[in-house]
C-alpha cells in the first residue's frame, strides 16, 4: 500500500514508518525539518530505504505547506493517511500553540487528504481525551467536559473534527495511553512522561553523590504509591496501528491501553533498583507543603503529571481486542520483566 504519514520524525512515527516499510508498504513521510528527515532515513534499514519518500510539509500551514508538485504526486496514490503529528505540551502557557497544531493542523491534514483522495484516514489521538473522567469507552467524548489540560482538550476537539470528514474517507481514531519503550529492547526515543521521571532521578542521584550526601535523609518524591499509570510499549502501539490497515472498521475508535497497568510502587521499585539509588521516598501529592526547596526543585518537572499520578483509569478496549483477534496479533502482556526492560534501558 501507499501510505502518507505525518509525525514520521517523532517517537511513534519513526517506529511505525520502519514497521510499514518492513511489511512492504511505500511510506511518504511528511517532515518539516530536513535534518530530522535525514535522521529518519538513516534509522531505516538500507534494504527498505527505496520505499521511503520524504514529503516536505508543515501542518501549521495551509494544506500542510505541501508543494503543488507533491500534491499532484500524491493525488489518487495514497491508500491511508496516518496523522500522528502533534504538539505534546502540558504547559497552559502553550494553549494557543497546542490548539494551532493539534486542531488547526489536523484540519489542514484532513483538507490535504481530501484533496489527494485517500481511502482511509487514521488519526492518532490520546486515551486522555476522557478528561476528568475515570472510565472511557471507545466513542467520542463531549468537548464540553472538564479536561486536565489544553493538550487533552485540543485532542478531543481534533477527534470531533476528524469525524466531520467521514463522508470523504474511512475514519479510524487510535487512542494510545502513555507510550513507553519497546517491550523487547526498551528503546525509546522520547523524553516524555516516564522518561521525565527517570531523568529527574538520575539528576538527583548525581547531585547527591557529588555533594557526598549519600547518608543524608531520603528525598521526598510526590507520588501516590497505590495508583497505576497506563503505560503501553511503543511496539504494541505500532501493532494496533498496523492491524488497522487490514482489519480496521470504518468510523471506529480504538483504545491502545493497558488493562493491567503497573502500580506506581512497582515502577518506583524497579527504577530505584536499576539506578542503584535508594535515597528517594514516595509521599502523597497532597503533602507538597512539607517539601524543602531542594525537594520542590526535584519534583517540579513532574508537577504537570500530578493530576494523573493520583488516579487509576480504566479503558474499555473491546474494539481493539476484536481488531487484534481478527489480525492474529497477541494482546498486550506487559509483565514485570517487560517493565524492567523498558526502565533499565534508560538507566544505563
Ligand atoms: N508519547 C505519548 O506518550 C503519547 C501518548 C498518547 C498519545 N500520543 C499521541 O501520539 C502521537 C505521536 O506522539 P509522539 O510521542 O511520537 O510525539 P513526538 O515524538 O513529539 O513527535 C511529534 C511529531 O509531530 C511532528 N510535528 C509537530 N508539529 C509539526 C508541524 N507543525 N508540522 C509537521 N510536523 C509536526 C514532529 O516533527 P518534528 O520532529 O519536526 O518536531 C514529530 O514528528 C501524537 O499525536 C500524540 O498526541 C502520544
Amino acid at each position: 500500500m501507499n501510505i502518507l504519514l505525518t509525525g514520521a520524525t517523532g517517537f511513534v512515527g519513526k517506529q511505525l514508518t520502519i514497521r510499514l516499510l518492513s511489511e512492504g508498504h511505500t511510506v511518504y513521510a511528511l517532515a518539516r525539518n530536513e535534518r530530522k528527515a535525514q535522521a529518519l532515513e538513516k534509522a531505516v534499514p538500507s534494504e527498505f530505504q527505496q520505499q521511503l519518500i520524504h514529503i516536505h510539509g508543515d501542518i501549521s500551514k495551509k494544506l500542510v505547506g505541501v508543494s503543488s508538485e507533491d500534491v499532484e504526486r500524491l493525488t489518487n496514490q495514497i491508500d491511508t493517511v496516518y496523522h500522528i503529528a502533534a504538539y505534546l505540551s502540558f504547559d497552559e502557557q502553550d494553549r494557543e500553540k497546542t490548539f494551532e497544531i493539534n486542531v488547526e493542523g489536523t484540519k489542514e491534514v484532513l483538507e490535504l487528504s481530501k484533496k489527494i483522495g485517500t481511502e482511509n484516514f487514521f488519526h492518532v489521538s490520546t486515551a486522555y481525551t476522557l478528561g476528568d473522567a475515570q472510565y472511557a469507552e471507545e466513542e467520542l467524548h463531549p468537548v464540553d467536559r472538564s479536561f486536565v489540560n489544553s493538550y487533552e482538550e485540543s485532542k478531543c476537539h481534533a477527534e470531533h473534527l476528524v469525524f466531520q470528514y467521514k463522508e470523504h474517507f474511512n475514519i479510524n481514531i487510535y487512542r494510545p495511553a502513555i507510550i513507553v519503550g519497546d517491550s523487547r529492547t526498551g528503546e525509546a526515543d522520547t523524553t516524555f512522561a516516564l522518561y521525565g521521571i527517570i531523568r529527574s532521578f538520575q539528576i538527583m542521584k548525581k547531585r547527591m553523590e557529588r555533594k557526598n550526601l549519600v547518608d543524608s535523609p531520603k528525598v521526598r518524591f510526590l507520588c501516590n504509591e497505590d495508583t497505576a499509570q497506563n503505560f503501553v510499549p511503543v511496539d504494541y502501539v505500532v501493532d494496533v496501528l498496523t492491524a488497522g490497515l487490514e482489519n480496521g472498521k470504518p468510523h471506529t475508535i480504538y483504545h491502545i491501553t493497558n488493562s493491567n497497568p503497573p502500580i506506581n510502587r512497582k515502577v518506583y521499585e524497579i527504577l530505584t533498583s536499576e539506578l542503584d539509588f535508594h535515597q528517594v521516598q514516595l509521599v502523597p501529592t497532597d503533602r507538597k507543603d512539607e517539601l524543602t526547596e531542594q525537594e520542590l526543585r526535584f519534583n517540579e518537572p513532574m508537577e504537570v503529571f500530578h493530576p494523573y499520578i493520583d488516579k487509576t483509569l480504566t479503558f474499555d478496549d473491546s474494539n481493539t481486542s476484536q481488531l487484534l483477534g481478527d489480525s492474529n496479533v497477541k494482546p498486550l502482556d506487559m509483565d514485570e520483566k517487560v517493565l524492567r526492560t523498558i526502565i533499565a534501558e534508560k538507566c544505563r
